[in-house]
């Protein structure tokens, strides 16, 4: 269940010392892997980070040696279906729903507008690294409140992550009760069903209108060929070097429909500003529209 999803792998330091080092040339070697294969990067202030990964899924399957685990994942179907499980453990899943308020704030109000200007034409929404899929529901979440609020209109939303067991959890849609806490009194009790006494799910009428997919958004063909109202990307960028989130960004910003919506995390990507979209002034959010 979502809810009991590890987050940030760490070591005690009793475990510590029953792992086997890393070397200099050993993290260089998987700190360029895993960037090629991934976008992530790590700075070596975050080597324990990726022996505890590493070593979660050795562990798994018995491997006792870097070296030869990094042979197992070099090529074959064999490596394909291997980095699928390791990118799992060397990505940070955390997610909270109505993580960013002042940003949600920001894509109600563009979308009150935008039905009204576009007399209710359907809106299409996109949350870029949705991990377990909080994310992506909160912004279903934002849609279902504007249909009670001014009737029928049909949305979509997409939600895409590179981890196959984060989507899986994502899909069932169900939440240990602590979940629950950041959602609107309200929308808690109207959007999910109790399951059992400390879990819930989505109610099927807002997981219907959810749609996850994996992908990975440093391949350029990973993106829906789709042109979106808003694009929902916060707190994956910071794990990508300055050339790759500009890499993601200029596909972002292709993908928005005109008019359009790209909100990023506050202080993520300051300086950036692609000719093709303008800054949103609000003071709480880093926003840009598309000409
Ligand atoms: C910290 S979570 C952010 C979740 C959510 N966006 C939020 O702000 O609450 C980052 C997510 O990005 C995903 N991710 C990392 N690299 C990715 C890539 N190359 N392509 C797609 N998703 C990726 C990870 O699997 C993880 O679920």
């Amino acid at each position: 269940m979502a809810g009991a999803r590890r987050e940030e792998p760490s070591m005690s330091g009793q475990a510590l010392q029953s792992v086997p080092d890393m070397d200099d040339a050993q993290f260089l070697q998987w700190q360029s892997l895993l960037e090629r294969r991934v976008g992530v990067w790590l700075p070596p202030q975050r080597k324990l980070f990726l022996m505890s990964g590493l070593l979660t899924r050795m562990r798994e399957i018995g491997e006792a040696d870097y070296r030869s685990y990094y042979r197992r994942l070099s090529g074959g179907l064999e490596a394909e279906y291997e980095w699928a499980q390791l990118i799992d453990c060397l990505t940070v899943h955390e997610t909270r729903f109505f993580r960013d308020t002042d940003s949600l704030d920001l894509v109600e109000a563009f979308c009150r507008q935008r039905l009204e200007a576009n007399q209710g034409k359907p809106l299409e929404l996109w949350s870029v690294g949705c991990a377990t899929g909080e994310e992506p529901y909160t912004l279903a979440l934002l849609m279902h409140r504007l249909r009670e609020s001014r009737g029928h209109f049909y949305y979509g939303v997409t939600g895409i992550d590179i981890s196959f067991p984060a989507l899986a959890a994502a899909r069932e849609g169900i939440y240990h009760r602590r979940k629950l806490e950041t959602v609107p009194d309200g929308l808690r009790e109207r959007c999910f069903l109790a399951k059992g006494d400390d879990y819930f799910q989505l109610i099927p009428e807002i997981r219907a209108r959810v749609l996850f997919v994996q992908g990975n958004m440093v391949d350029n063909k990973a993106a829906p060929e789709h042109r979106y109202d808003v694009i929902y990307c916060q707190n994956v960028l910071i794990y990508f070097q300055p050339d790759r989130r500009q890499q993601i960004l200029s596909i972002l910003a292709e993908r928005l429909a005109p008019g359009g919506l790209l909100v990023l995390a506050p202080g993520e990507m300051m300086d950036w500003q692609p000719p093709s979209l303008e800054r949103v002034s609000h003071a709480q959010s880093l926003a840009f529209t598309r000409r």
